[in-house]
């Protein structure tokens, strides 16, 4: 088997990069990896050298890549869905309790009155000032029902309150497998309506911009508490500061500091902390590792953000070839007809495709030449010929 090499461009956890196997070798060198680990550092103005066949994002979010330009030079992003969801989970139930009983305003005034020889006795006059509510009893209204949001619908139901879920992805069907206690909802505006508490929980891409913005907004309770664990591009933080300083929100609490809403009074702001545990870091390390070690020794594609999966096995004949291309028509009768014009017999093909990519994997009897190799990458609409054995 060939080895491969792989960099990494944040900390990923060593029971991750443990699992790569001997085939994998370090280097610091990007221009030179076949496969790169990455967190949260920004890929969008990196060069993207040919010598790269995959990513593997430790981590759920995909913003920080170029997902598309990515597919278009035949590389396979991954991701790790759910692998930290039960991190980000605890968190959103920490703020949740956090805002609700003004945790926060609390500890600045113990910290203001750390050289009070009379705190002791002040706690008992200022503490009313930093009286709150209980969520039991309240309205929770989840936007998005992936991995996280499934378990935060599920833990604030065991917390006593009432669940409201939303996602346009999700049938009432499968949102009664995702969580029978929870109210499943149609339109999201009876979410904005009636909720007393709303956290969102969808990808950030191009049209998830300014999920909740002014309008979204002006439906919501007076009063509501906004909780953003997912990604700050996801509100129109302008409207939510007009709508702190109008007390239309309570608090918006967010893990993305930024300009915009940092040092506000009523935004609690958390230095992405989502997933900073342990058990996620581990979680997510592992994850993308074996998707990455999958596909580069195997070519079998799990988790892929811009690829379809696609699970060929373990090739048992002579040889494979992994093709990515656009997913036009035309294209399997093509890349057929070079391999058998050099006489090769295709003993298994597996073809796969998700919006505008596919991956066709051919198990073939014999080697191929270097020569017809090359006239398969020249097919209009291969991005990438790989062979994997
Ligand atoms: C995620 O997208 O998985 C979380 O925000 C945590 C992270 O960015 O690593």
């Amino acid at each position: 088997m060939a080895t491969f090499k792989y960099t990494t461009l944040n900390n990923i956890a060593q029971d991750g990069i443990d699992r790569l196997g001997e085939n994998f070798v370090r280097t610091d060198d990007v221009s030179e990896a076949q496969g790169i680990l990455v967190r949260s550092a920004k890929m969008h103005n990196m060069e993207i050298s040919d010598q790269l066949l995959a990513v593997g994002r430790a981590g759920a979010g995909v913003n920080n890549i170029p997902v598309e330009k990515m597919a278009e030079k035949g590389i396979v992003v991954f991701n790790s869905p759910g692998a930290n969801s039960n991190a980000v989970k605890e968190l959103v139930i920490a703020v949740l309790i956090l805002a609700s009983r003004n945790i926060v305003d609390g500890i600045n005034w113990v910290q203001a009155n750390e050289n009070n020889p009379d705190i002791a006795a002040d706690v008992e006059k200022e503490k009313k000032k930093f009286a709150g509510t209980e969520i039991k009893g309240k309205k929770l209204g989840v936007i998005g029902l992936g991995a996280i949001g499934a378990k935060v619908s599920k833990a604030a139901v065991s917390l006593g309150m009432d669940v409201y879920g939303y996602d346009p992805f999700v049938d009432a069907k499968k949102a009664k497998d995702i969580n029978k206690k929870m109210t499943f909802i149609s339109s999201i505006d009876d979410i904005y309506e009636n909720c007393d508490y709303i956290t969102i929980h969808v990808p950030a891409m191009e049209s998830t911009k300014d999920y909740i913005n002014e309008e979204s907004i002006q439906k919501m309770k007076e009063g509501v508490v906004v909780l953003n664990m997912a990604r700050d591009v996801l509100i129109d933080e302008e409207a939510m500061l007009v709508a702190l300083d109008e007390g239309k929100v309570r608090y918006y609490v967010s893990d993305f500091p930024n300009p915009t809403v940092t040092g506000h009074k009523n935004c609690i702001t958390i230095p992405h902390l989502g997933a900073s545990t342990e058990e996620a870091e581990k979680n997510c390390a592992i994850m993308a590792c074996d998707e990455l070690r999958e596909y580069l020794e195997y070519g079998n594609i799990k988790n892929s953000v811009n690829y379809p999966n696609i699970d060929a096995g373990v090739c048992a004949s002579e040889c494979r070839l992994i093709v990515l291309h656009k997913n036009i028509p035309g294209m399997i009768k093509k890349l057929a007809h070079v391999v058998e014009d050099e006489g090769i017999n295709v003993a298994e093909m597996t073809n796969r495709s998700k919006g505008n990519y596919a991956v066709t994997v051919l198990d073939l009897d014999s080697q191929i030449s270097g020569q017809n190799e090359e006239n398969l990458s020249k097919i209009d609409g291969v991005f990438k010929i790989r062979k994997v054995k």
